[in-house]
């Protein structure tokens, strides 16, 4: 009888895309998938940037254990030195994910880092591929260098490969990703590897997760107008509009240096679709403070912004500061952005009505087809046409709103 797993994952990107190589190293192994209440070992891929998403956590192994209860739990991921000990003692397994290739469970152990193996992917169509994991920067917030180490790059050689296999098997969508993709320090620097990458022939978009403004270099934002397949989407992280939070944040830029960055991009391509990371409630953020977030977020016009309540993190630098910003101010302030968010998300989506873009089709709900547009927004479509899910499509927009938009096929 085969072994079963299962599998849970938190928090970002590059966890769900180290859930594809886990679950393939596995397979390769001879486990076989089940539902949770069935499994062997239920595998918890874990995220601790902030503390609700390791609370979480607790609940769902108690849930686990009453649910099946010959259940092996495993975690791993993203775990907190701290947090080990605590851990170990709900757990049967804490596994280093770069130890993954060496766990004494595995029967093909193979003496490779877990990047080499090959990922079972979840779609075949859109890929996350892993360019570089870890990260050097250690903002004074953050769980991130604790958890997944020094930053650590792949080889040029294997991205390249594992690229040209997803073209050649006919992905359309390639994300790279990393903690600080623009930090990759391969053979060659990022903006070299995009432009390798994109010269690879095929019908597919490019694009990648997430930057540092530290590290966007003007070879980097010369990409956007120079690399064919590209797609015009851009998250840059700006945690905060004051200096002294970003300085306190240990984020190495200040609010005139993010502006002058996003202004060449925008000369570049004024209508880039523009993401970042906000975090309010710093100690000692005070309302002057968030007022300049307010206006450089006005400045700036994101159309998503992801806006995160400061959660003190174990071990961190900030973690030593008073956490002074009360919950309600917290949520305030997290709501006052939100606003503004939506004003200029549904600004820069009018823009878009009427216009003919180029969508690739992700899935199928009742009468609709919802997909990505070029410039990575979400659209809806009807049609009566079928077999269109995995493919590119001429969409005209017909309405918004300020997350989605609706279009019919031309
Ligand atoms: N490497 C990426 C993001 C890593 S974590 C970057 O540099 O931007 C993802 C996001 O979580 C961060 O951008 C930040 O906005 C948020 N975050 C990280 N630590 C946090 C904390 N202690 N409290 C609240 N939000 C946090
Ligand atoms: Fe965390 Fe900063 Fe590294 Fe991003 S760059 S992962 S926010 S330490
Ligand atoms: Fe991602 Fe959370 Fe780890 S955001 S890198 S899974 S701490």
């Amino acid at each position: 009888m085969k072994q079963t797993y299962n599998i849970i994952t938190y928090g970002c990107q590059m966890n769900k895309s180290d859930s594809e190589r886990i679950e393939s190293v596995l397979e390769s192994s001879g486990f076989k998938k089940s539902s949770l209440n069935k499994a062997d070992y239920a595998f918890l891929n874990l995220c601790s940037v902030r503390q609700s998403a390791v609370d979480r956590v607790w609940g769902k192994i108690n849930q686990l254990k009453k649910q099946n209860n010959k259940v092996k739990i495993v975690l791993t991921g993203c775990i907190l030195p701290k947090e080990k000990d605590k851990l170990k003692k709900k757990a049967d397994y804490l596994l280093n994910i770069n130890n993954l290739m060496q766990w004494p469970i595995l029967k093909n152990k193979k003496d490779k880092e877990y990047l080499c193996a090959q990922p079972k992917l979840t779609s075949q169509f859109e890929a996350y591929v892993p360019i570089m994991t870890g990260c050097n920067n250690f903002c004074s917030y953050c769980a991130v260098p604790y958890t997944r180490g020094r930053e650590k790059s792949r080889p040029t050689k294997d991205i390249l490969n594992e690229v040209n296999k997803l073209i050649v098997q006919g992905y359309k969508f390639i994300t790279l990703l990393g903690q600080n993709v623009n930090s990759y320090n391969g053979q060659i620097n990022f903006p070299k590897l995009l432009k390798k990458i994109d010269k690879i022939p095929g019908d597919y978009w490019l694009s990648f997760l997430t930057s540092h403004p530290k590290d966007m270099t003007d070879e980097l934002i010369e990409c956007f107008k120079t690399c064919k397949h590209l797609i015009p989407y851009l998250h840059l992280p700006i945690q905060a509009g004051s200096n002294k939070i970003l300085k306190a944040m240990n984020r190495k830029y200040t609010n005139q240096d993010y502006l002058k960055l996003i202004n060449k991009v925008k000369k570049i391509n004024p209508d880039i679709n523009l993401s970042t990371d906000i975090i309010v409630g710093f100690p000692k953020e005070t309302k002057k403070d968030f007022n300049d977030t307010i206006s450089i977020i006005k400045k700036i016009k994101y159309d998503m912004a992801y806006i995160a309540q400061y959660s003190p993190r174990p071990n961190t630098v900030a973690e030593k500061l008073d956490d002074n910003i009360t919950k309600e101010e917290k949520k305030k302030r997290e709501k006052v952005l939100t606003e503004i968010l939506k004003k200029t998300a549904l600004q820069k989506n009018k823009k878009m009505v009427n216009k003919t873009i180029e969508v690739l089709v992700e899935n199928k709900k009742d009468k609709y087809y919802i997909g990505k547009t070029r410039n990575f927004k979400n659209v809806k479509i009807k049609t009566n046409k079928q077999n269109l899910v995995g493919k590119f499509i001429k969409v005209k927009i017909i309405k918004i709103t300020e997350w989605n938009l609706e279009g019919t096929i031309i």
